[in-house]
């Protein structure tokens, strides 16, 4: 089978801090993985990981074939990115910005972009800065699709979107994934990935708890408190859940230790130094 993400033993550490602990997890080609799991949990650092903005500490993340540190410069045109802390430039219109990035991805069909704005009713006109929360997600959304890339790696999606334009978002990811695209979304409300996702895998302490087809998920029937702790600090993961397909650790032979890698300096050490306060 295809697979569009692998990740062998991938281990991101800050200081003592593990954020991401031994992750074997495959991701095949069209479908949509939710990424479950309480705040702090490690959904940022693996999302990053996976878009080659940080360096593993031990492990790798196989993206399309590519390396995902190392390989920033091949991927980034398949990529669609969506940070969870999505900052666009405030002095620029929607436009503008949008434009920029359009030119990086070497071209963009304008009339998708203005589908995508239609869509969402996001007026692309008026600056940055001057917009709500919610619409200035919207320009995050609109940037990570707009190239109609192959995969969609999404931190928190929709963060600030009212119920309505969560909806819309919802259908815009079904409608992605039946083009045959494959869709990462992070979330720490379990409503959202059971909305959307194909698979869901569950992640706690930087570990990944289970893997889960979403009919088997929904089948359990857990109470909605119980899960679904959107507002009180994150979903917890109970103990009973069976598990339905952790891999098994690789051979050691085959994890890549990056400390003993030679070559180039990988483009992600820029973005890869230690926060000075805080989870993000
Ligand atoms: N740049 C960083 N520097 C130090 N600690 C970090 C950094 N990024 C994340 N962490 C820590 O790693 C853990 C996982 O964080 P994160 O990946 O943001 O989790 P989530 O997105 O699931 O809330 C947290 O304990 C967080 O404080
Ligand atoms: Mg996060």
């Amino acid at each position: 089978m295809d697979h569009v993400i692998r990740t062998r033993n991938l281990t991101k550490r800050f200081g003592q801090r593990t954020a991401v602990d031994g992750l074997n997890l495959d991701v095949p080609s069209g479908v949509v993985l939710g990424y479950l799991g309480p705040n702090g949990a490690g959904k940022t650092t693996t999302v990053r990981l996976l878009a080659g903005l940080v360096c593993p500490t031990a492990g790798s993340a196989i993206v399309f074939g590519f390396d995902a540190a190392d390989r920033y410069d091949a991927l980034q045109r398949r990529i669609g990115y969506l940070p969870g802390d999505f900052a666009a430039y405030p002095e620029l219109t929607g436009t503008q910005y949008l434009d920029y990035f359009a030119h990086l991805y070497g071209g963009v069909d304008r009339s998708r972009i203005q589908l995508l704005a239609q869509r969402f009713d996001l007026d692309l006109h008026v600056r940055i800065r001057t917009l709500s929360r919610g619409d200035r997600q919207k320009v995050g959304i609109v940037q990570a699709f707009m190239h109609d890339p192959d995969l969609l790696i999404l931190d928190e999606p929709t963060t600030g979107l009212d119920p309505l334009m969560q909806r819309e978002f919802h259908d815009l990811v079904r409608e992605t994934r039946n083009a045959g695209r494959t869709v990462f979304l992070s979330s720490h409300v379990l409503s959202e990935v059971v909305a959307v996702a194909d698979t869901v895998a569950i992640l706690r302490a930087g570990r990944l708890v289970s893997v889960w087809p979403v009919q088997a998920l929904k089948a359990t029937n857990l109470e909605a408190p119980f899960l679904d702790h959107g507002d009180h600090g994150g979903p917890h993961v109970p103990q009973r859940l069976p598990e339905v397909a952790v891999r098994r650790p690789p051979r050691p032979d085959r994890v890549v230790d990056r400390d003993r890698r030679t070559g180039p300096a990988r483009v992600c050490a820029v973005a890869d130094r230690p926060r000075q306060s805080g989870p993000g």
